[in-house]
């Protein structure tokens, strides 16, 4: 795996590979890799002759700066992990080579699904992470981009966000690939944030995936979007310790909430707190 830290240095090797008519896939992550990252890249692996990974923990995204301080930084074991999973190229830029002289203007806008669910608990967190994905698409040029399930909006706004950049073909399509959530084997979706939790507090945590299984079966049941519903908010009312943000059932197509009636697939979507970890999960529920 080569590793560079500059724009130019992935130009090189990204243009090459292009030049001869290879395929490049790209996994941008914010480093502390666990199994789910390595999940993306395998389906990287698959797409793609070149598959690019960056590490870059991006100030904009954050709403506080005490949490990006915070926030966990392994880049030697990350770079070890990523290389072991096949990564070909790892970008580890600075903040200066994303944001050049000091410049963190947003050049990307989530618009109003940026502004609920985790947009609401989050301000300007989404407006944030469109435009550092929108600065290393336009880095790596990829055919490629792969992001796990388990972030459903971030990954919603992020389709929505190519394909509004792309309205005349005029710039190189760029395919988004959804990873499933890779859980653990209590079914617990992995999160750099799991390791933040005592034992007792992952036992909590498996309150999210254990809400959205009972709202599963109540749907086969027949109880509709309401049986669903209660379903899943009467877990969290049994455990109380994991303080309920959302529960939501929302159209996969358009993130809005779905409307009486609906039939087909919905979109479960929850996130609580357990001792100052946020958590969020969401799983598919049919109609
Ligand atoms: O999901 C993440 O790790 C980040 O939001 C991303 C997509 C790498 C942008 O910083």
């Amino acid at each position: 795996m080569k590793v560079v830290r500059t724009v130019a240095d992935v130009a090189l090797v990204v243009s090459r590979t292009k030049i001869s008519g290879k395929k490049v896939a790209f996994v941008p992550t914010m480093g502390s890799i666990h199994q789910g990252h390595l999940s993306l890249v395998e389906i990287a692996k698959k797409q793609a002759d070149l598959v690019v990974a960056s590490i870059f923990v991006n100030p904009l995204q954050f709403t506080s700066s005490a949490d990006f301080e915070l926030y966990p930084r392994s880049e030697d074991a990350d770079a070890k992990a990523l290389a072991k999973a096949g990564v070909d190229l790892l970008f580890l830029p600075t903040v200066d080579e994303i944001y050049p002289d000091g410049n963190f203007e947003i050049t990307q806008t989530a618009g109003q699904i940026g502004k609920v669910y985790e947009g609401e608990a989050r301000p300007g967190h989404f407006d944030g992470m469109l435009t550092v994905v929108s600065r290393l698409f336009d880095i790596v040029q990829p055919d490629y981009a792969v992001f796990g399930a388990k972030d459903a909006q971030q990954l919603f706004l992020i389709r929505q966000m190519v394909k509004g950049q792309n309205p005349l073909g005029v710039r190189d399509p760029i395919e988004i690939i959804e990873g499933p959530t890779i859980r653990d084997s209590k079914g617990l979706a992995l999160s750099s944030r799991n390791n933040r939790l005592s034992k007792s507090q992952l036992g909590l945590a498996l309150t999210l995936s254990e809400a959205l299984a009972e709202a599963s079966l109540a749907a086969k049941r027949g109880g509709g979007a309401p049986g669903a519903y209660f379903s899943a908010s009467s877990v969290f009312t049994l455990a109380p310790e994991a303080k309920l943000d959302y529960l939501a059932l929302v159209n996969p197509a358009s993130f809005e909430p779905i409307e009486e009636g609906f039939t087909g697939q919905a979109l479960m979507i929850v996130a609580a707190t357990v001792g100052d970890v946020r958590l969020i999960d969401n799983g598919l529920i049919t109609f």
